[in-house]
């Protein structure tokens, strides 16, 4: 099995609201597209595509290591992976995908979704359990209803595919309107069932300030 890493590093972060693109920015010294490419690699990902914004990209390629292959990113996530998607290269049997902005992705999440693709799989994602009580609120944000939470999982990445797939589930989807926050979304659109495995809570997405600052504390300690 040969797995090829894209990691989505396009966006521009207004959530964080930091001067730079939040892919470039530092955590305990280095930047999250830094960080994501080195636990893909820990993981067990040889190479890797990144997809950056395209006003940044000397930048980019100023931090990142020498063998990673960069790409100009589009204006939504799925419009990035697809343009990073278009440079992997065909040799690859299987992709995982993964946003710059889960820097402290243990390992293991890679390796488990890794072991599940070659165990026969098509489509995996790494998933926790919602632990908070969930509820559906109306306009006025008076809650309706309660949402039985045991079935209920939150999704992170590294998303891992066989290529074919992705590719065709990709095509499959452009042209449509719908609008997609994630691959497995995609892959979900064009009929193929995706499986899960064991998240972790380390591989948060860093998306407001207060991310950062927990990542930080988290570099600050022993992983
Ligand atoms: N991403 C991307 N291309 C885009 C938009 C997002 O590659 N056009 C990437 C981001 O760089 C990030 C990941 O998708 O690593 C998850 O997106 P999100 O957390 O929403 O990041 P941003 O879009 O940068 O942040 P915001 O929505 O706050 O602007
Ligand atoms: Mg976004």
């Amino acid at each position: 099995m040969h797995a090829v890493g894209i990691v989505a590093a396009a966006g521009s972060g207004l959530r964080l609201g930091a001067e730079l693109p939040k892919a470039l920015v530092p955590l305990g010294g280095r930047p999250l597209v830094c960080w994501a490419v080195e636990s893909l690699r820990a993981g067990g990902v040889e190479q890797v595509v990144v997809a950056v914004p395209a006003p940044q990209q000397a930048a980019f390629i100023a931090v990142l290591p020498d063998d990673v292959h960069v790409v100009i990113g589009g204006d939504t996530r799925t419009a990035s992976v697809r343009a990073a998607l278009g440079a992997a290269r065909e040799h690859a049997d299987t992709v995982l995908v993964h946003d710059a902005a889960r820097p402290l992705t243990p390992p293991d999440v890679v390796a488990r979704v890794l072991a599940a693709l070659a165990g026969g799989a098509r489509a995996v994602v790494p998933v926790l359990p919602v632990v908070d009580t969930t509820v559906v609120v109306d306009g006025d944000g008076v809650v309706t209803a309660d949402v039985p939470r045991a079935p209920l999982r939150r999704v992170q990445t590294p998303q891992g595919f066989d290529r074919a797939t992705l590719v065709a589930a990709y095509a499959h989807a452009h042209g449509t309107a719908a609008e997609f926050t994630d691959d497995a979304s995609v892959v979900r659109a064009a009929g193929i069932p995706v499986h899960t495995v064991a998240g972790d809570e380390r591989a948060a997405k860093v998306t407001v300030a207060h991310d950062l600052r927990m990542a930080e504390l988290q570099t600050e300690r022993p992983r």
